[in-house]
C-alpha cells in the first residue's frame, strides 16, 4: 500500500521536517567539533584572503535591485581556496568566496562559489553520504558514494581542477539557488558566478580524460617539485610584489519562483545547470583585488550565508531530498565558524603550512586499487 494512504499528507510533511532538522543537528555537531578539536576550516582549509574594491556594473540588464545600485561602490574580501587537502597540486575542486565588506565577518552581503558547474552533493542526503566518506579519508573513502550515485561523479569530474596557473583564471558557480528580490517585488531564483573580467573561455587546470573519469585519485603527479603553496605564492606575489589587480566579473542567472500554492520545480536542483541560451548571465559587479592579506588575518576571516539582505534571502528546505536542505545546513554552519575562532583563541593559531610534500604533515591519498575494489 502507497506510504501516503497510512500516513496523511500533513503527518509526512511533518516527520520530513523533523529528519531534516535532526540531519542538521547531528552533521552541525560534527563539523563543530571537528573544527574546534582539529583547529581547521570543516571544508577549504588551504586558502588566501585578498582585499578589494567592488563596483556594481552602470548598466544592470537584470531587474533593478536594492543593493545592487548601478555605480555603487564596496570594500571587498576575497577568499580563494581549494575544498580539500593542504596541497595546491593535487586535483581538487577550488573556490571563491566574496564578502561585500573589508571585514573579517560582517557584510551586507557574502557569497560562496566552487569551480565547476555542478556539485558532488544536491541534498542535504547526498551531503550527508559525501561526508561520510570523507571521514573516511577520502581518496577511496569516496569511491562507494561515487560508485551509488553517479551524478555525483558527473560533480567530481566536472569541479576538480588539477595544477591551474592561477586562481584568476578559473570560474566559480554557486551551484545552489539563492533568491532575489527585485524593486518590482517579484521572487526569483538566482545563481552567481565568479569568472575573469577578460575571460576567453580558457579556464586553467581543467582536468583531462582520466582525471574525470576517476576525480577520487587527487594525488600530485609523481614528477611534482613545484611548492605546496604554489598557487597562493603566485597571487601573492602578483598583487603583493608586482601589483598587478586581478579583476573579476561577478554575474547572475535569474528564473521566476513559482506562485506559493505551487510546487518547487525540478530545476532548482543544483544537479545541473541552467542553459544560459534561455537564462542568460547578466553582468553584476567588476570585483577586483589588490592586495593579499597576511596569514593570521586571512585565518581569522570567515564567509557567512546568512550576510544578506531581506531582498536576497536564502531559501530553506522542508525534507533531507529537498534541494535547499543544502542551505539548511550551510546556514548552521556558522557554529563550525565560531568554533574555529574560538579554538585560535584557546590553543592558537595554527601553523602555516610547510611548502615540502616531505614534511611530517603532508598526506598522500591512501594507496588503492585501480579501479577501487
Ligand atoms: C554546493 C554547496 C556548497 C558550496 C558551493 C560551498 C562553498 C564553500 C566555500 C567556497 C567555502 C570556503 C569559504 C572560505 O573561503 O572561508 C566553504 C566553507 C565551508 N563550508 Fe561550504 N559549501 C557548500 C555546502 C556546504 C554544506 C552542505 C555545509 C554543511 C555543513 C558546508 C559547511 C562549510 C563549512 C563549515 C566551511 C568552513 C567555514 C569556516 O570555518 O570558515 N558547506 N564552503
Amino acid at each position: 500500500m502507497d506510504k501516503k494512504t497510512i500516513i496523511p499528507d500533513a503527518i509526512h510533511r511533518y516527520l520530513a521536517r523533523q529528519q531534516l532538522r535532526w540531519y542538521v543537528f547531528f552533521i552541525t555537531v560534527l563539523v563543530t567539533a571537528n573544527s574546534y578539536f582539529k583547529r581547521v576550516r570543516m571544508s577549504h582549509e588551504n586558502g588566501i584572503t585578498c582585499r578589494g574594491r567592488i563596483r556594481i556594473v552602470d548598466n544592470p540588464t537584470f531587474p533593478s535591485h536594492n543593493l545592487f545600485i548601478p555605480g555603487r561602490e564596496f570594500d571587498a574580501r576575497v577568499r580563494h581556496a581549494a575544498a580539500s587537502w593542504t596541497d595546491d597540486a593535487k586535483l581538487v575542486v577550488r573556490s571563491a568566496a566574496i564578502k561585500f565588506a573589508d571585514d573579517r565577518f560582517e557584510s551586507p552581503f557574502d557569497v560562496m562559489m566552487n569551480s565547476g558547474d555542478v556539485p558532488l552533493f544536491w541534498s542535504a542526503r547526498t551531503f550527508w553520504q559525501f561526508m561520510k566518506g570523507t571521514m573516511a579519508g577520502r581518496g577511496k573513502g569516496w569511491v562507494p558514494y561515487l560508485r551509488s550515485h553517479p551524478q555525483a561523479i558527473v560533480g567530481g569530474a566536472d569541479s576538480v581542477r588539477r595544477d591551474p596557473d592561477t586562481f584568476a583564471q578559473m570560474v566559480y558557480n554557486t551551484k545552489t539557488c539563492l533568491g532575489f528580490i527585485g524593486d518590482d517585488g517579484v521572487y526569483r531564483y538566482a545563481r552567481y558566478r565568479l569568472r575573469p573580467a577578460d575571460f576567453d573561455g580558457k579556464e586553467t587546470g581543467l582536468p583531462d580524460g582520466q582525471d574525470r573519469a576517476m576525480p577520487w585519485l587527487q594525488n600530485p603527479y609523481p614528477e611534482e617539485t613545484r611548492s605546496r603553496n604554489y598557487l597562493k605564492d603566485e597571487l601573492i606575489s602578483r598583487l603583493n610584489i608586482e601589483g598587478r589587480a586581478v579583476e573579476y566579473m561577478l554575474q547572475i542567472q535569474l528564473r521566476r519562483r513559482p506562485g506559493p500554492d505551487q510546487p518547487e520545480p525540478e530545476w532548482v536542483t543544483s544537479e545541473y545547470p541552467w542553459d544560459d541560451s534561455v537564462h542568460p548571465w547578466h553582468d553584476v559587479a567588476v570585483i577586483t583585488l589588490t592586495e593579499a592579506l597576511d596569514y593570521t588575518e586571512a585565518m581569522k576571516t570567515w564567509f557567512d550565508m546568512a550576510n544578506h539582505p531581506e531582498s536576497l534571502p536564502v531559501p530553506l528546505g522542508v525534507s533531507i531530498d529537498d534541494p535547499h536542505s543544502l542551505n539548511n545546513l550551510r546556514l548552521a554552519s556558522i557554529w563550525a565558524r565560531k568554533a574555529r575562532l574560538l579554538t585560535y583563541k584557546h590553543r592558537g593559531m595554527p601553523k602555516k603550512f610547510p611548502d615540502s610534500r616531505a614534511a611530517a604533515d603532508w598526506t598522500g591519498v591512501p594507496p588503492m586499487a585501480n579501479p577501487p575494489g
